[in-house]
């Protein structure tokens, strides 16, 4: 099922939640909704479930507006961020309990019950109260629980954030394959930029009840519409020079050194700029535009060489490969990539490059 948000907005008194919020959720997609804490992605799944009603705009499912419809007209499955499990019920008795309240007879709740355990992965434990799983096993019977009406929307609420790191990595898989054998059409709420990249088709960046950037998490990192998406998305966060810009360059704050980028528009002299440079954007031997810098640091991360440089008297993060000869101290030209940096006003966040 296809969703469409048009023009959403929900005030708490004073508080705007969400802003005129437009986006198309695509049928059978993993959508992820992403933001800081406080962005208004919890308000955005009450609004699609029907718990909270909208203060302004529509909600449509394939074309048919649901905005005035109450929750149990939606169907629409929910995962909560702590699970909300029935723990005098044992999880088969949870899986079944939506069915028996459609009053499914209980030989086809049996049978459906058990087709979710297994596509969920927890057949051996459907005679266990919740108090007897663990964190990942009770979000699998959660997430059962959800797909037993057979919604056509899955809303899932920061399902991973009680689990341990490692388990999270694992279930974000889960959640995918889960996702992709049911076919319904998914929106994954999240604070961690690493856990949307690594599952969504599609990732809906939210800022303070605004819309930053909806496209694929590819797209965020590589073409990021304005500051804030490039500085959510990426790990090490990208680098950020200060400067101005003078004569169509950056030039640094401090140095007054210049390097130049194709603007997209006219910017006027002495407007304060980011120059935003990813650390894997950084080059070694220098290649075309040149900087002088020092190295601070060097750490090997996995597989990786990070290297903390001083780039006219700013700090920043570059991956330098461990071939290249360099240690703590030394001083070498560096350039830039294309991809990977960007000019952005520093007041506004729009981006000039
Ligand atoms: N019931 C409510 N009454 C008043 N303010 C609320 C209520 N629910 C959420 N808010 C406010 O709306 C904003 C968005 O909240 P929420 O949707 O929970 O954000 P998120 O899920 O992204 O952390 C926050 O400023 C929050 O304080
Ligand atoms: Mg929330």
């Amino acid at each position: 099922m296809q969703v469409t948000i048009e023009h959403l907005t929900k005030r708490f008194g004073e508080t705007i939640a969400v802003n005129d919020l437009s986006v198309t959720l695509g049928d059978g997609r993993l959508v992820a909704l992403l933001g800081p804490s406080g962005c208004g992605k919890t308000t955005i799944l009450n609004m699609l479930s029907g718990i909270l009603p909208a203060t302004e705009g529509r909600i449509l499912f394939d074309g048919r507006d649901v905005t005035a419809l109450p929750p149990e007209k939606r169907n629409v499955g929910l995962v909560f961020q702590n699970y909300a499990l029935y723990p005098h019920m044992t999880a088969l008795e949870n899986i079944c309990f939506p069915l028996e309240i459609k009053k499914m007879p209980k030989k086809q709740r049996l049978e459906r019950a058990a087709q979710l355990a297994q596509l969920v992965r927890i057949s051996e434990l459907l005679y266990r109260k919740p108090s007897e799983l663990s964190g990942g096993q009770q979000q699998r019977v959660a997430i059962a629980r959800a797909l037993a009406k057979e919604p056509q929307l899955l809303l899932l609420d920061e399902p991973l954030s009680n689990l341990d790191a490692k388990l999270r990595v694992e279930m974000r898989e889960e959640i995918l394959r889960i996702q992709r054998a049911s076919k319904v059409t998914t929106v994954f709420v999240t604070h961690d930029q690493e856990e949307a990249s690594s599952i969504a088709d599609q990732v809906v960046l939210l800022k303070q009840g605004v819309l930053q950037q909806q496209d694929t998490a590819r797209k965020l990192y590589d073409e990021p519409d304005n500051f804030f998406v490039a500085d959510f998305l990426g790990a090490p966060p990208i680098n950020k020079l200060c400067g101005t810009i003078e004569g169509g360059k950056f030039r640094f704050r401090d140095s007054g050194a210049a390097y130049g980028l194709p603007l997209r528009r006219e910017v006027a002299d002495g407007t304060a700029a980011v120059l935003a440079v990813r650390a894997e954007s950084v080059v070694v031997p220098a290649a075309g535009q040149t900087l002088p810098c020092r190295v601070v640091e060097r750490y090997t991360i996995g597989k990786d060489e990070l290297s903390i440089l001083d780039v006219e008297g700013q700090r920043m993060r570059g991956y330098i490969s461990g071939d290249y000869p360099i240690q703590k101290g030394d001083a070498l030209d560096i350039s830039f990539r294309r991809k990977g940096v960007f000019l952005f006003d520093a007041e506004t966040g729009e981006r000039l490059s």
